[in-house]
């Protein structure tokens, strides 16, 4: 978590953090923990289970959320980024947001900070990162593996937002990842670098192939994303071009250990980063991981609200 309690990736979070958080999900009886406070929910771009998993898990701890269509708000268009966030602080003890630009993030949660408004800010999507998409994977990736210092899991396809906060926490966890992205489409020194530091308490690593079969080699599970994602669809003739070969399918998880599970975060585009056989196979746990997303989004909502600094208690207080 930020200094201020801030969830814009799971480098926010520390190891500790993170425990805890899964283990609020995995409890089916939290108390009414946002009882009487609003969550706003702004949608810069679409979206289905993270619309819905964030709403339920809000009327689940008896909170308000409202959802907001990013051109209702216009956040740069009608109103700076911080001028939306600040008056949502008003109303809301929580502004979770999908947005265009990363920046956006960073500027409400500056906005907040600089106003001393115990408001947070979550991600529920970025260019950069989808951390509430992690902490579910992470879930589902422990109810089906154990604890998963040394487990492997295999990520192929685009390293894109949702790779880029799986891994973080994969490898906080102490998982041993291996991404597979054509030349262009991986990580670069900078962003592996700091993954890889994630890792340095957990025991957990990070390896990067353009070899999707070298990466699902005695991997524990694969997950995969889409070769486009949203804002990049002028790209997409050149990126299916590009990721040929790089669809999960049945030949490749022949190479992947016996039993090994099958994850993707959805929306997917059948035989193009995922065959139909495989999303639906007996080694899917892709359904398991969407209904993961309210459970997960519960345990993050209660653990910030019992946070330490700046409690949503003190929500108006402050801003
Ligand atoms: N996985 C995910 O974030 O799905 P939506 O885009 O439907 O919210
Ligand atoms: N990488 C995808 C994830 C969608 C949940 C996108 O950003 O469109």
């Amino acid at each position: 978590m930020t200094a201020a309690g801030h969830l814009l990736d799971i480098a926010d979070l520390s190891r500790e953090d993170l425990d805890a958080i899964l283990d609020l999900a995995r409890r089916p009886d939290l108390a009414q923990a946002l009882s009487g406070k609003g969550v706003a929910m702004v949608f810069e771009k679409p979206s289905n289970r993270t619309r819905n998993s964030t709403e339920m898990a809000v009327v689940a701890l008896g909170g308000h959320p409202v959802y907001i269509v990013g051109d209702e708000v216009g956040i740069g268009s009608r109103e700076t980024a911080e001028d939306v966030v600040r008056t949502l602080a008003c109303y809301h003890a929580i502004v979770c947001a999908r947005v265009l630009s990363h920046m956006t993030l960073s500027k409400m949660a500056a906005a907040l900070d600089a106003a001393g408004s115990s408001t947070r800010v979550v991600n529920l999507l970025s260019d950069r990162a989808h951390p509430c998409q992690a902490l579910a994977d992470v879930l589902t990736l422990e109810e089906h593996l154990g604890p998963l210092g040394g487990r492997r899991l295999a990520y192929v396809g685009d390293s894109n937002n949702v790779c880029r906060s799986l891994a973080s926490a994969a490898v906080m966890l102490g998982m041993k990842v291996a991404i597979a992205s054509p030349a262009g489409y991986g990580f670069d020194h900078e962003e592996a670098g700091a993954v890889r530091r994630l890792g340095v308490l957990s025991g957990g690593e990070l390896f990067m192939t353009d070899d999707p079969r070298e990466a699902v080699s005695e991997a524990d599970a694969v997950y995969t994303d889409v070769w486009v994602s949203m804002g990049q669809e002028a790209e997409g003739t050149d990126r299916r071009a590009a990721f040929e070969g790089f669809s999960v399918d049945e030949e490749l998880m022949a190479g992947a250990r016996p039993g090994a599970g099958v994850m993707h975060c959805l929306p997917a585009h059948r035989g193009e980063e995922i065959s139909p056989g495989v999303l639906e196979g007996e080694a899917s746990w892709v359904w398991r991981q969407a209904e993961n997303r309210m459970h997960a989004m519960r345990g993050l909502l209660a653990w910030m609200c019992s946070a330490p600094s700046g409690s949503p208690d003190e929500q108006g207080r402050r801003s």
